[in-house]
């Protein structure tokens, strides 16, 4: 269905896909996926019963780190398509009733930008350079990492005794100084640009890192004294998002923002408050261990300090740079933590998928917006065997290939089981640009699209059936491996987190379940939605 702007809260319990672009379909046959790939894929997540998608970062860039590295803000990378592609896309979008959400990347940009190419051409001390961080010396600034490995500072010029400049990421990321009043117009004027274009919302990339400690002191001495951190979550980032809601909301129609904010749970809600982001990732449930008593506390802590905002929750399993959740649930250890969560562990992905798919039927039965990693409704897996020499991630190379990287989540996806590249591509087209499994050809979804049991259908079920979940959550107490809960009237999620079947309650309608039930009683390891 079309849609209209008489819904101004259809973010609060948004279902929302993200698509990655590079790795979601091959319109082009170049190998890559693109905007003509996503355009003819869109009826397929209209059918799946989204409500809205978020592209990870479409913009021109040199692809130091897949695209989160801008070179220009208003346009679309050719290896994507053309700003008439993005126009059609959301077009085409909105006709079947789905929002479209995009990244924007505040933090920095690509080396490559020409704000950046104009600073290091002015030299030290330049206006120019007044928009990034450059300092002069002949040791590093300061300790700062970056998050990709090795020291968040490199030289200009690595030959000569020039500036360094600030980068929290690769050396090909350059960070901005959003101290610089004409950084903080010019993201106005790019979100204005967007929201022009009619997208609906954008998720903003490493939202609590955009300010700096003034003088950028080292690191080590704050932390040895308990201080702050110089460069996370400052609370001066918090006058830049209540511009952005301004902005958002002199438009027509409700455009909303999703931060990604690795931060304390306390200090996400600063983020929530009403005239600041509507929504924030919660990644303290999507790094929880498969175990009830932790999921219960994150579920609780997350619905107690949204509520005291007003704002909804977010519950995510995984995303374009975490472990897929079929294989950290398939390991010992299933909690996420970065950088070890990275580190090739044995999973048992058969058990793993058992417990994915009963985590599915958990996490959408929750109040609040779900977002879908894309794959994770097919119950692909992390592909952890791919040759160092198709590896892209700098992460992988920032570390000398110590850590993996992120390759693994980003392995194209399977359309279609009898195509060429899974469909990925079309026939005769270029390979894709990292190898798919074999295995993935039982996974394709045209495979899964007409198996009531396969993971597709059970997606495609729960998020048919979670139109008419409402109310608040109520725990019933249960056993300690059991999680339960009701909401509203005749609505009841079972989880089995333990080891052992558990009975069923007694009369109770089986609506969904993660696994064949039988017998009375919820298998280790299963989830059900209940009716009555
Ligand atoms: C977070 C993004 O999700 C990740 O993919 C990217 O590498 C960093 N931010 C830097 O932009």
């Amino acid at each position: 269905m079309p849609l209209t702007d008489s819904d101004p809260d259809w973010w609060r319990d948004a279902v929302v896909y993200q698509v990655y672009p590079r790795s979601f379909a091959d319109g082009s046959g170049d190998g890559v996926g693109d905007l003509p790939g996503l355009i003819s894929r869109l009826p397929r997540l209209a059918e799946l019963g989204v409500d809205a998608i978020w592209i990870s970062p479409w913009y021109r860039s040199p692809m130091a780190d897949a695209g989160y590295d801008v070179a220009d803000y208003r346009d679309i990378d050719p290896l994507f398509g053309t700003l008439a592609d993005a126009d059609k896309l959301l077009a085409a979008a909105h006709e079947l009733g789905l929002r479209v959400i995009i990244d924007i990347v505040p933090n920095h940009c690509s080396d490559q930008h020409p704000w950046f190419r104009a600073a290091v051409a002015a030299g030290p001390g330049s206006a120019e350079r007044e928009l990034f961080h450059f300092r002069s010396g002949d040791e590093l600034p300061n300790d700062w990492p970056s998050a990709f490995g090795g020291p968040a500072w490199t030289r200009v010029d690595s030959d000569s005794a020039e500036d360094w400049y600030l980068h929290l990421f690769s050396p090909g990321q350059p960070d901005f100084n959003w101290d610089h009043p004409e950084v903080r117009a010019e993201f106005e004027s790019i979100l204005r640009f967007w929201f022009e274009r009619g997208v609906d919302g954008f998720r903003i990339d490493v939202a609590n890192l955009l300010i700096k400690q003034r003088g950028l002191p080292s690191r080590a001495p704050l932390d040895a004294a308990g201080e702050p951190s110089p460069y996370e979550d400052r609370p001066e980032v918090h006058d830049i998002y209540r511009g952005w809601r301004r902005v958002a909301n002199s438009y027509v129609g409700t455009r909303i923002f999703v931060g990604e904010l690795w931060v304390h749970p306390d200090s996400l809600k600063r983020y929530l408050r009403p005239d600041e982001l509507h929504t924030g990732f919660n990644f303290p449930y999507l790094q929880a261990p498969w175990q009830a008593a932790e999921l219960r506390s994150i579920i609780d802590s997350t619905l107690a300090l949204h509520a005291e905002v007003g704002a909804p929750p977010t519950w995510v399993l995984g995303n374009h740079d975490v472990t897929r959740v079929v294989t950290r649930y398939g390991r010992e250890d299933t909690s996420w933590t970065e950088p070890a969560g990275r580190l090739v562990v044995p999973s048992d992905l058969e058990l793993g998928t058992r417990r994915a798919r009963a985590a599915a039927l958990l996490y959408l039965a929750l109040p609040g917006c779900a977002y879908i990693y894309q794959g994770e409704e097919l119950g692909l897996w992390e592909v952890e065997d791919i040759p160092a020499e198709l590896r892209q991630d700098p992460t992988f190379f920032q570390t000398q290939g110590a850590n993996p990287g992120r390759d693994g989540c980003r392995v194209p996806l399977p359309w279609e089981a009898g195509e060429t590249w899974f469909g990925f591509g079309t026939s005769g087209t270029a390979e894709p640009w990292l190898p798919q499994p074999e295995a993935w050809r039982a996974y394709a979804a045209d495979a899964q699209a007409d198996d009531p049991s396969s993971v597709l259908a059970l997606y495609r079920d729960a998020l048919r059936l979670r139109h008419s979940v409402d109310g608040d959550l109520d725990w019933v107490e249960s056993s300690a491996d059991v999680l339960r809960f009701r909401r509203g009237a005749g609505f009841e999620c079972l989880v089995n987190l333990g080891s052992e079947a558990v009975p069923l309650p007694a009369g109770a309608e089986i609506v969904l379940g993660s696994a064949p039930i039988s017998g009375g009683t919820l298998p280790s390891d299963t989830a059900v939605w209940l009716r009555g």
